[in-house]
């Protein structure tokens, strides 16, 4: 069985008062959980501070995002290597976000993840469609077409450890899940396309999130999805009950 996960993607929150005391209850928390692997992604210049608050316990890190080269002249950006110093176990690449607003291109997300394979960094490759593309019927041949590109150049070895996010855009921020039905069935597309690219061994070892308003109240429902291993969540980590209180379903239904 996949191991689930249960990520906290913080965006461009918290400052670092408030980023050591969110992640100090979860660290304290970390300790009940056996079937779950808990991440948290700060911004930045949080994770240095986590770095030590989660040291000692399973907790991951992840980086919001990664650069493709080792350093050099691109302000503004963080290299690979930078972010193993200071014991970044992941990185968050291709968020909605980042592609909506920063120009991320399916070819950038594609060299961020191989850097971050190549540095034991594991990515969270973020796909999903607009809702002018579900509502025109695209949604799978958006997504397909994301994750084969995200993927070019990855060998099934490397492939086995990534993890795929999917957060249908129309559902990041706006209290509007996408039903359990929904969900699943973008997942299933999604490890579908890994047999084809690859096989069914890498296909049933990646594992897939969901993202996009997941809640206490929501989360019992959409994990009960065949393909989904978890969640990706925004705004509902900025508070550790709310995102304890996830992941401790996550907990009971992977025991
Ligand atoms: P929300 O949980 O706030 O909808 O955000 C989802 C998300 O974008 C996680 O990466």
């Amino acid at each position: 069985m996949r191991t689930p996960i249960v990520a906290g993607n913080w965006k461009m929150n918290k400052l670092l008062d408030e980023a050591r005391g969110l992640a100090g209850d979860v660290a304290e928390a970390s300790g009940t959980f056996e079937h779950t692997e808990l991440i948290l992604s700060p911004t930045y210049v949080a994770l240095p501070a986590l770095s030590e608050i989660l040291s000692g316990t399973d907790v991951g890190l992840s980086a919001q995002n990664v650069h493709w080269t080792e350093q050099g002249s691109y302000t503004g950006e963080v290299a690979p290597s930078m972010l193993e110093e200071i014991g970044c176990t992941h990185a968050i690449i291709g968020h909605s976000e980042r592609r909506q607003y920063f120009g991320e291109t399916d070819v950038s997300v594609n060299r961020r993840a191989r850097a971050a394979l190549e540095h034991d960094l594991t990515p969270i490759i973020c796909v999903g469609e607009s809702l002018a593309e579900r509502q025109n019927g695209e949604t799978e041949l958006k997504i397909k077409l994301q994750v084969r590109a995200a993927l070019s150049e990855v060998d099934a070895g490397d492939a086995r450890d990534v993890i795929f996010a999917y957060e249908p855009l129309w559902a990041i921020g706006t209290g509007e899940s996408a039903t359990p039905e929904q969900a699943q069935e973008s997942l299933a597309a999604i490890r579908g396309l890994l047999a084809d690219i690859y096989d069914d061994s890498v296909a049933s070892s990646v594992r897939i999130l969901y993202g996009g308003s997941v809640k206490p109240h929501n989360i019992d429902e959409l994990i009960q999805g065949p393909d989904l291993d978890g969640a990706l969540i925004g705004s509902a980590s900025l508070e550790s009950e709310s995102f304890l209180s996830i992941a401790r379903s996550v907990e009971s239904w992977a025991e």
